[in-house]
């Protein structure tokens, strides 16, 4: 009997159920190809529900979307809703209620036409970025004082914890080691000017002696985000906290074609975890399908991966690169001249003609 995954289905607000729509049409067909069974249960949560039920996130949909192997999510946000409160209600409830500590992402440039950088290739553009996920400002430690006068106060508390960020680096440490591609793990901090960081600076180390064979190496994040520019090819693995892997990895989207192709996993291993395209809701694209469906599509190789099931993940990988580096897939924007069904449809023909390992 073939393996069985469950999915929660949340495809959110805007572009959202669009692009999740092409990931769901792929989703099936590589069960389909490589032989398991997904069974993928909706949750209509986000603005319309919102806006008729006053609901953001109901305890009863909570617990039965903890109970499933993983999540895929499309966006949340809506302009005719108050800044956050969704996005907070739905997706930081769920980062910090399943403690999904890793933000992993990706930076890979699958054709040198889509790079915005010169002479840059997709031999230089691959690398990872681990971000803390749980911690930082967006713990929500925050308050104002005497608000909307003259003299107000507006405060919110960066956390770092011990245990928090010793289990994300400890992540790094075997990401690099297991990728195994230049074995080099880089932490990217603001210990010069935070010095709350100092925390991250020692943690690195200590846990680093566990790995002799992994290099590390150290930027400060605006260092970072030049050589992010001008010498991506120096990045392997790169961990980071939350603020500052939210600010890098916009930016690291770039250098690998778009928010397009951008997804992300927000992991707790073993455990139940997210997959989404990093992108947000961009309204003024909903209900055109002229959105790029492939961060979706890329979403759900990661979830597949996570869930053990390489072989449709590589398959997954190696067909939109293969659609983008010959070009059959133009661009990644809302401006290819292909709808999103269009390039949902390109994917689905050619994943049989995947070249994956048996
Ligand atoms: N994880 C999430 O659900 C998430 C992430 C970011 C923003 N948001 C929310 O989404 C809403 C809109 O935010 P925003 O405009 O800052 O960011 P956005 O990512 O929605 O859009 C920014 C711009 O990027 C382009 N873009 C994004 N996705 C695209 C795609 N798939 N295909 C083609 N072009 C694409 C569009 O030009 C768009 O205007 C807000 O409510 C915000 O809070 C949600």
């Amino acid at each position: 009997m073939s393996k069985e995954h469950a999915i929660a289905v949340l495809a959110g607000d805007g572009i959202g159920p669009e692009v999740v729509r092409q990931g769901l049409r792929i989703l099936e067909r590589v069960a389909a190809i490589d032989g398991f069974r997904v069974r993928a249960t909706s949750y209509p949560l986000g603005a319309e529900h919102y806006l008729k039920t006053k609901e953001i996130f109901p305890d009863a949909a909570f617990r039965e979307v903890k109970d499933q192997d993983a999540i895929l999510l499309g966006a949340i946000g809506d302009p005719r809703i108050e800044v956050g409160l969704l996005e907070f209600g739905i997706i930081a409830k769920l980062r910090f209620e399943l403690d999904l500590f890793v933000n992993l992402r990706p930076v890979k440039l699958y054709a040198e036409h889509l790079c915005p950088l010169k002479n840059k290739t997709p031999e230089d553009v691959d690398f990872l970025v681990v971000r803390e996920n749980t911690e930082d400002a967006y713990a929500g430690m925050r308050g104002f004082f005497k608000k909307g006068t003259p003299d107000e106060v507006a405060t919110q508390e960066i956390i770092f914890t011990r245990k928090g960020v010793e289990r994300v680096i400890r992540y790094a440490f075997d990401l690099a080691r297991r990728r195994g591609r230049t074995k080099k793990l880089t932490l990217v901090d603001k210990a010069n000017a935070v010095r709350a960081m100092d925390l991250w600076t020692r943690t690195f180390e200590e846990v680093g002696r566990e790995y002799p064979d992994i290099t590390r190496d150290h930027a400060y994040i605006d260092a970072a985000c030049m050589w992010c520019v001008k010498n991506p090819e120096w990045f392997d693995t790169v961990v980071t906290s939350n603020m500052f892997g939210d600010i890098l990895t916009d930016l690291a989207a770039m250098i690998q074609g778009g928010l397009g192709i951008a997804a992300s996993g927000n992991i707790h291993p073993g455990r139940v975890s997210l997959f989404e395209p990093i992108h947000g809701s961009a309204p003024k694209y909903a209900g055109q399908n002229v959105a790029s469906p492939l961060a979706t599509v890329m979403a759900v190789a990661m979830m597949l991966e996570y869930l053990g099931e390489t072989r449709a993940a590589a398959r997954i990988e190696e067909t939109v690169a293969g659609l983008l580096r010959s070009k059959r897939i133009p661009s990644l924007g809302s401006d290819s001249g292909l709808s999103t069904t269009q390039i949902g449809d390109l994917v689905l023909e050619s994943l049989e003609r995947a070249k994956v390992p048996a």
